[in-house]
């Protein structure tokens, strides 16, 4: 499957801030990404009532029981088996500044509460640039979300659940009765669909040639992770 990064030079952005500049004012965010903890989507995806693929987009498109987009995300092995939530970020139009949405209204910029639902597809499926409503991947494991007031100024959990295997995670939004078109985006306020990390991340085995031949040197609520001979192992369930 074709990917790309939608937000590379954002995140690069994100990371390439010295430590003396002031931190971008996020004090007024519906939400913040905890920086480190969470993935934005590598693939948006498009698609409507019918057997045209639309393709990869950098903008979310909703309209009522029409027009869905598909988010596919990147779930890193070393997260497998840690739980993940589905955050989705609807700021106001003032806390954006290289992004803006319409939201309800028809497509226009008429605001109000809205419906959408959050529907997740099968661990490692997901959309590719050929997918069409017609040919999305199977849905589940869990049901589908309805959330039917959704406003800007908010910021909204959606789900929490098993981060799978590591790969793809893959969920749909979709409406009913509202329009929703977006630049997914974390400038000035986050806006969009996010999988936000709910543990810390796994410390990586250390790479070097004489290591201990077995050496415990990370621990964490759900495992241990163990370093044996260039091997890292996990017992599930254990404290250190
Ligand atoms: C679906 O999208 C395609 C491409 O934008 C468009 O040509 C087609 O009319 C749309 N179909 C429906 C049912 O909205
Ligand atoms: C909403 O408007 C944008 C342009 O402003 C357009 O590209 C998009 O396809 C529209 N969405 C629907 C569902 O009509
Ligand atoms: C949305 O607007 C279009 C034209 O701008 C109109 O044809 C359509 O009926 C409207 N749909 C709804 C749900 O209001």
């Amino acid at each position: 499957m074709k990917k790309f990064s939608v937000f590379s030079a954002a995140i690069v952005g994100i990371n390439a801030i010295p430590t003396t500049l002031k931190a971008r004012d996020t004090s007024a965010c519906p939400y913040y990404l905890p920086e480190g903890s969470y993935e934005f989507p590598h693939l948006i995806v498009p698609i409507n009532n019918s057997d045209i693929a639309i393709g990869h987009s950098y903008f979310a498109d909703v309209s009522p029981g029409d027009c869905a987009t598909i988010f596919n995300f990147d779930i890193p092995t070393s997260r497998a088996d840690q739980q993940c939530s589905v955050y989705f970020t609807l700021p106001r139009h003032d806390q954006l500044v290289t992004s803006d949405f319409k939201w309800n209204g028809n497509n226009t910029s008429t605001e109000g509460p809205g419906t959408l639902d959050f529907i997740q597809y099968a661990y490692n499926t997901g959309a590719t640039d050929a997918t069409t409503g017609n040919t999305q991947p199977p849905f589940g494991p869990d049901v589908p979300i309805t959330y039917s007031t959704i406003q800007p100024g908010n910021a909204y959990k959606v789900w929490t659940g098993s981060c799978g295997t590591g790969g793809v995670m893959s969920w749909k939004l979709s409406s009913p009765d509202s329009y929703l078109y977006y630049f997914q985006d974390w400038n000035l306020c986050a806006i969009g669909l996010w999988v936000v990390y709910e543990g810390a991340a796994p410390v990586q085995a250390p790479s070097c040639g004489s290591c201990p031949s077995t050496k415990k040197f990370a621990s964490h609520a759900a495992w241990v992770e163990t370093y044996t001979d260039g091997a890292l192992t996990r017992e599930a369930g254990t404290q250190a």
